[in-house]
């Protein structure tokens, strides 16, 4: 016995529709189809009742149900593209950007830096020596055993050699002990009168501790013209040393040897209650005028080799200098 009906067919058909047009998403709209026209939908076995009917209803039915389904496909594509241009639009509502906004100052990451307390001094002390009519020279950091050593009456078979062990390549050249080796690099190319600074990196094959680097840096100083004294050179040291400290400072002129200077002398000046050691110097010995080209009987020159480095900590009571070349930020940062 047949169960359709005309009105069965139009119950489902005013259910199905507004059930189509109650779906709110995409998802439930696919649940709703295969509810209606999958396999086992309500729709389909509402088909397959046909086959029990009388060929004439069969003909009637089955030309009902086909238009009816062909209007429930229809109000479902027409569902699934509102659905669909729907979520595009709640897309379009979240994900947008206003491209004519001005853009964003950019996160800084990192501090855009500062000089080291190094260079910070070493300028100093260049802007000073340049007020004093110095000229600041630079020179190779390797170097050939002649300007190190040889030039600087040390020969190869000097014992003072030994203090000053360094790197040496295989070609014969080394990683320059002190920046003495601008003395006669500076004779051969400028004609005295001549005054000038030679401020850089030097490096000993050390044992490092908190006191001793393999890598430091100095200043060397010279001056050459006619009579200089050891009056000439006190003045500039106590010149300097006022500029340094900003202040007159005690100091004290001990013999010292450096078989480039004649006579050699250890300056030290009293800080913080003890006398520190800071500035070798001397009268350039006439050997080394001679090996620069220049005549020890007209001229005379003084020279010193201030330790940078250790201006530099006492300066700033670094009490380790493997800070200094460590990169360490902790340590860095303090000088920004
Ligand atoms: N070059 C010497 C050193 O490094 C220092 C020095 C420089 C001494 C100039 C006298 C004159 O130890």
């Amino acid at each position: 016995m047949s169960v359709i009906s005309t009105q069965l067919v139009d119950d489902l058909k005013g259910t199905a529709l507004a059930s189509i047009a109650g779906a709110t998403s995409l998802e439930e709209l696919d649940a709703k189809r295969v509810e209606l026209l999958g396999k086992k939908g309500r729709f389909t076995s509402l088909l397959k009742e046909l086959g029990s009917l009388e060929p004439e209803s069969r003909k009637s039915f089955g030309a009902l149900l086909n238009s009816v389904k062909s209007e429930i496909e229809g109000s479902l594509d027409a569902r699934k593209s509102a659905l669909g241009s729907e979520s595009i639009q709640r897309r379009l509502e979240t994900e947008w950007i206003d491209v004519t906004l001005p853009v964003q100052a950019p996160v800084v990451i990192a501090s855009p830096g500062a000089l080291h307390p190094l260079l910070t001094v070493q300028r100093d002390l260049e802007q000073i020596f340049h007020g004093l009519g110095f000229t600041v020279v630079d020179g190779p950091e390797m170097e050939r055993e002649y300007y190190n050593f040889e030039a600087l009456n040390i020969p190869n078979t000097h014992p003072a050699r030994d203090m000053q062990d360094t790197f040496w390549t295989k070609d014969g050249n080394l990683l320059r002990t002190h920046t003495s080796t601008m003395q006669v690099r500076s004779l051969e190319r400028m004609k005295p009168p001549l005054k000038i600074v030679a401020p850089g990196r030097v490096f000993r094959y050390e044992r490092v501790d908190a006191t001793h680097g393999h890598t430091f840096y100095q200043m060397e100083g010279m001056m050459v013209d006619r009579h200089v004294s050891v009056g000439h050179l006190i003045y500039f040291m106590k010149t300097l040393l006022r500029e340094i400290f900003g202040s007159e400072q005690k100091i004290r002129l001990r013999p010292g040897y450096f078989p480039f200077v004649e006579p050699g002398f250890e300056l030290d000046i009293w800080f913080q209650g003890r006398w520190l050691e800071l500035l070798p110097c001397g009268l350039v010995h006439p050997k080394v005028l001679e090996f620069g080209g220049i005549d020890p009987a007209e001229w005379q020159g003084f020279a010193f080799g201030l330790g940078l480095s250790r201006l530099v900590m006492s300066r700033y009571q670094i009490h380790d200098i493997r800070h200094m070349d460590g990169g360490d930020l902790r340590f860095l940062r303090q000088f920004s």
